[in-house]
């Protein structure tokens, strides 16, 4: 298959402590050139850029998550503008409404995701979107941060594409809802679950341009490794689902999916001889 990028992931959790070195490896034997980590909190951030710093091919967002924004203070977008600006740090996320777990009020939620918003639109990075049973109020949100909010005018107004909704759960009018306010989707491994029937009914009539693939390992394994500890080298199977859905081939999906990513990101094209060391190197 053409080179892949895992558009989500939390290479940072200890799920992966004692094997991270071979789980990158194992990516990229599995033709994965590069890997974006998502941050979830101040902490985890940090870290996440600590391992785009020791890998050549990971590369790192910033963010603070809905269930874990209860530490979210005043100080907090500073130090978020400060992390954001190490050169592997490609967006802002992973941020949103969480009222699956209600872990933080929902009023509280909305708030700090306003904020995180403001930064990535001031910083002109992209937002990475975790929307899980709040559709209705990321949607408001999210309209309302594109039509009158810090958005227009902006740094982030000038790009090509503001955000990706990812791991995808909503229907094709939010789909097309969010691809005329510049936002592209996620999908991840719940499209190879064999009873994900709404997700395969709406995959066909998805934009193969406004899409990229994502593990979000260590969770969602696909199938048939539902359940187990998910990582990088697996999104090859996200892609395979996608082209049986959309009657391709895996190398068509693949190399769209990368090429989206590669634009949404801002990352460059790994030259032809990085490209032939890293191969050598696994
Ligand atoms: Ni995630």
């Amino acid at each position: 298959m053409a080179s892949l990028i895992d558009s989500h992931c939390h290479l940072d959790l200890p799920h992966f402590d004692e094997d991270r070195d071979a789980v990158v490896a194992r990516a990229a034997a599995a033709g994965v050139e590069a890997i974006v980590t998502i941050g979830i909190d101040l902490d985890h951030s940090r870290a996440a850029i600590e391992l785009a710093e020791r890998y050549s091919q990971v590369y790192a967002t910033v963010g603070v998550h809905p269930n874990d924004c209860g530490d979210f203070g005043p100080h907090t977008p500073d130090a978020l503008r400060k992390l954001a600006q190490h050169p592997k740090v490609v967006a802002i996320g992973e941020i949103g409404l969480d009222y699956y777990w209600d872990r933080t009020p929902p009023s509280r939620q909305r708030e700090v995701f306003r904020q995180q918003l403001d930064l990535a639109a001031e910083l002109g990075l992209p937002v990475v979107i975790h929307d899980r049973e709040a559709h209705e109020d990321v949607r408001a949100q999210l309209r309302a941060w594109v039509k009158k909010g810090s958005l227009p005018g902006s740094p982030l107004s000038k790009r090509a594409f503001v955000g990706v909704l990812h791991s995808f759960s909503g229907d094709l009018a939010m789909a097309e809802e969010a691809y005329e306010w510049g936002f592209i989707l996620g999908l991840a491994g719940p499209v190879t679950f064999k009873n994900a029937r709404a997700l395969h009914a709406l995959v066909p009539y998805l934009r193969p341009d406004r899409l990229m693939i994502e593990t979000d390992a260590p969770y969602l394994s696909p199938h048939p490794y539902r359940g187990q500890r998910n990582e990088p080298a697996r999104v090859g199977l996200v892609a395979e689902k996608l082209a049986e859905l959309w009657r391709c081939s895996p190398e068509d999906v693949a190399r769209q999916t990368t090429a989206t990513a590669r634009r949404f990101y801002g990352l460059d094209a790994p030259t032809s001889s990085e490209t032939r060391s890293r191969r050598q190197s696994v």
